[in-house]
């Protein structure tokens, strides 16, 4: 593995996860690249990753450095020929080789604008890095995909699946209410892992209006009922996203689509999953989130072993 910004880079998704779960058990087996340096560069917030990635630097011996763009560094130019007379300080052209100069790996994280799906989808900002860095780049969330997530997310389907001796669990993708757009990227990530890994019954749910673009769901079922997408599901994936037909928009949406245990009755023995941050009682309700059927915290933990996966992959095959 070069780069990390997508499953196309991971390879064999079962071996990824094995990968993990023997880091989960010994959190110190690979340290043979002690020593080399990785940058976190975040051009928005983040709680999980930035700490996630962090711990999963100090179980490799790596030292790692955390840059926050949006307040403490010059403001980046990404376009090809700009007239820099605005408000941008620094084009990518020279920050990207000098930040690889500095470090082994870079990791980014850069959200989508939600104003235009052209520039958005091409990912400029992340291309860029792996364009001028010079170094391998790890997304750690881009503007149309989040794949440390994901893996996190399969990470703790198999467990929660191998705990309930499920042989092949059907996954729920929920769309969920939201008072802010929010990006794509999650359900985007997520639906394309669930159909390169192949290891679960998938299918998509949300109100008409919220598809998700095809090059990431490929023929992945949608479902426009929430109780009939419900139906014996094992796990619940609930997540907001804004349209992409009528970009970066919150469209009007029949009902209210917040998860409650009664709309659950259907499917008792359901664990219900989150990437967090989530807005209680709006995205998801109290009597699920503090319930035991909940795996929102279990998943945010293995959040440390995806990226230690990922981390060990890229120094193994690049160092
Ligand atoms: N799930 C996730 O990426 O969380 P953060 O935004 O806090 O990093």
């Amino acid at each position: 593995m070069r780069h990390f910004l997508s499953v196309a880079d991971a390879g064999d998704i079962n071996n990824l996860v094995e990968d993990a779960l023997r880091l989960k058990a010994r959190p110190d087996l690979n340290r043979r690249f002690a020593g080399k340096r990785l940058g976190l560069i975040f051009m928005n917030p983040s709680l999980r990753t930035r700490v996630s990635t962090q711990v999963a630097a100090l179980n490799l011996g790596l030292d790692s450095i955390v840059l926050n763009t949006s307040g403490d560094s010059w403001q980046l130019e990404f376009a090809e020929g700009a007239v820099m007379d605005g408000n941008t300080v620094e084009h990518v052209k020279d920050a990207a080789p000098v930040l690889g100069s500095y470090f082994d790996i870079l990791g980014i994280r850069t959200f989508p604008g939600l104003k235009n799906k052209e520039d958005d989808y091409a990912e400029k900002v992340l291309n860029a890095f792996v364009k001028y860095a010079g170094v391998p780049v790890m997304s750690l969330e881009s503007a149309t995909r989040h794949p440390l997530q994901s893996l996190a997310d399969i990470i703790t389907i198999t467990e929660y699946a191998l705990l309930q001796k499920i042989k092949r669990p059907k996954v729920v993708l929920m769309w969920a209410p939201h008072v802010k757009p929010l990006p794509q990227c999650v359900a985007n990530s997520f639906s394309e892992w669930m159909n390169a890994w192949g290891g679960a019954d998938f299918l998509i749910a949300h109100p008409e209006g919220y598809e998700l673009d095809r090059a990431f769901t490929g023929e992945a079922k949608v479902i426009y009922i929430q109780e009939e997408a419900l139906q014996d599901a094992d796990f619940v994936y609930v997540k907001n996203w804004s349209s992409v037909s009528e970009y970066g928009k919150i469209l009007p949406v029949e009902g209210n689509w917040m998860l409650t245990n009664e709309k659950l009755e259907s499917a008792p023995e359901a664990r219900i999953m989150h990437c967090l941050p989530v807005r209680r009682n709006l995205v998801l309700s109290d009597e699920i989130l503090d319930s035991e059927r909940s795996i929102v915290t279990a998943q945010a933990g293995n959040r440390v072993w995806s990226a230690q996966a990922v981390l060990s992959e890229i120094l193994e095959d690049n160092f």
